[in-house]
């Protein structure tokens, strides 16, 4: 059966391919996306950013019954967002948490993620093909 897996991007992340190249590459997010579902085309793939924390919250409230899945990077919102931690706790959906770079590897405040605990599971460190490494573990 076809499965349906959202991707959910926090802040910052419309910036992707403008921003900080040497950490997050020259992609933008819609060119790899486009990528994506032409890796998996037996999956139906749905993607969302805001920069929002609140709009991240309602989003996986909403998408959490229509989906088998969630990638989220919540980009800065991960060291910090316990009203994202606990809609992750809310929910059934199995949730991946997914990183660009290897935040351990960076600056301290990065190091403490407050989603890891109640995610599925955690891919980082390998680029924009992290997300891909997060959907063959949901599929
Ligand atoms: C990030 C790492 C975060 O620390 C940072 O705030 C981001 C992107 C990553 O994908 O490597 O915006 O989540």
């Amino acid at each position: 059966m076809r499965k349906k897996v959202y991707i959910i991007n926090g802040p910052n992340l419309n910036l992707l391919g403008k921003r900080e190249n040497d950490i997050y590459g020259n992609l933008s997010f819609e060119e790899y996306f486009e990528e994506m579902k032409r890796t998996f085309p037996q999956t139906d793939l749905f993607y969302f950013q805001s920069n929002v924390e609140g709009e991240l919250v309602s989003k996986i409230q909403e998408v959490s019954s229509e989906c088998d899945g969630i990638i989220l990077n919540a980009a800065a919102y991960t060291h910090t967002s316990v009203a994202i931690a606990d809609a992750i706790s809310a929910i059934e959906t199995p949730v991946v948490e997914v990183h660009i770079s290897n935040v351990t590897s960076r600056e301290e405040f990065r190091h403490t993620s407050l989603i890891t605990p109640v995610c599925r599971g955690l891919i980082l460190g390998f680029g924009l093909n992290s997300y891909s490494l997060a959907l063959a573990s949901l599929l």
